[in-house]
């Protein structure tokens, strides 16, 4: 399993963040984390289920120098669709580009993987959320009514990948199809 060094540079300090496949042993510490950053957050058997060797399933770590975990991320990438499932970092850790550095990798293993565009689900009133991903080249899809438990409806955001997720004409798909 390689490991993804990079560099996290926060505003009055730096060090550095590991970005690592998730292992069972993290199991804990990140069911534990979910459970104090969401109102709905997923159990332990939706993360241990993402660790049983599904070929699509693509959840990492983002570990601190002391091997701590300071963020996580559950990404799927199905045919030549990834998809964001679950993103957090920790609140001491934030804004110091750790969700950037999970995204990096997701992008990378989609365009390992041939995807062509990178979708999500986002709370419509999680803005800090929906900042970050307008950010990184995401934009508004759809409304998807009543997706979470509490009624609220979520933004469907997109982000194509390459030139071969870009809009193109019908004359491009056209030829594509012949
Ligand atoms: C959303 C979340 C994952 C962002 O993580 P993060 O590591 O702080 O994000 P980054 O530092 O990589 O931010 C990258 C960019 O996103 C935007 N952004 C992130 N958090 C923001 C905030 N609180 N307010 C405004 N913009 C924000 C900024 O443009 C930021 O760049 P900048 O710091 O140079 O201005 C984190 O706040 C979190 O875990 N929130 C709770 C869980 C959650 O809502 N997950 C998403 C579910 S869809």
């Amino acid at each position: 399993m390689g490991l993804t060094k990079e560099r996290a540079v926060g505003v009055d300090q730096a060090e550095t963040i590991t970005i690592r496949e998730m292992v069972s042993e993290d199991l804990p510490q990140v069911t534990a984390l979910e459970r104090q950053i969401f109102p709905d957050p997923w159990s332990a058997d939706a993360f241990r289920s993402e660790l049983s060797g599904k070929s699509y399933s693509f959840p990492f770590v983002a570990v601190d120098e002391a091997g701590t975990i300071v963020a996580y991320m559950v990404s799927w990438i199905v045919v030549d669709e990834a998809h964001l499932g679950n993103i957090a970092v920790i609140p001491s850790h934030r804004r110091r580009g750790i969700a950037r550095l999970l995204m990096d990798r997701l992008v990378s293993e989609a365009n390992a993987h041939n995807a062509r565009l990178v979708t999500l689900e986002v709370r419509v009133s999680n803005r800090n959320a929906i900042r970050l991903y307008e950010q990184y080249g995401f934009y508004p899809f759809m409304i998807r009514k009543r997706y979470y438990e509490n009624g609220e409806n979520a933004l469907v955001m997109v982000k194509p990948l390459n030139e071969s997720g870009k809009i193109k004409p019908l004359s491009h798909w056209e030829s594509e199809n012949s």
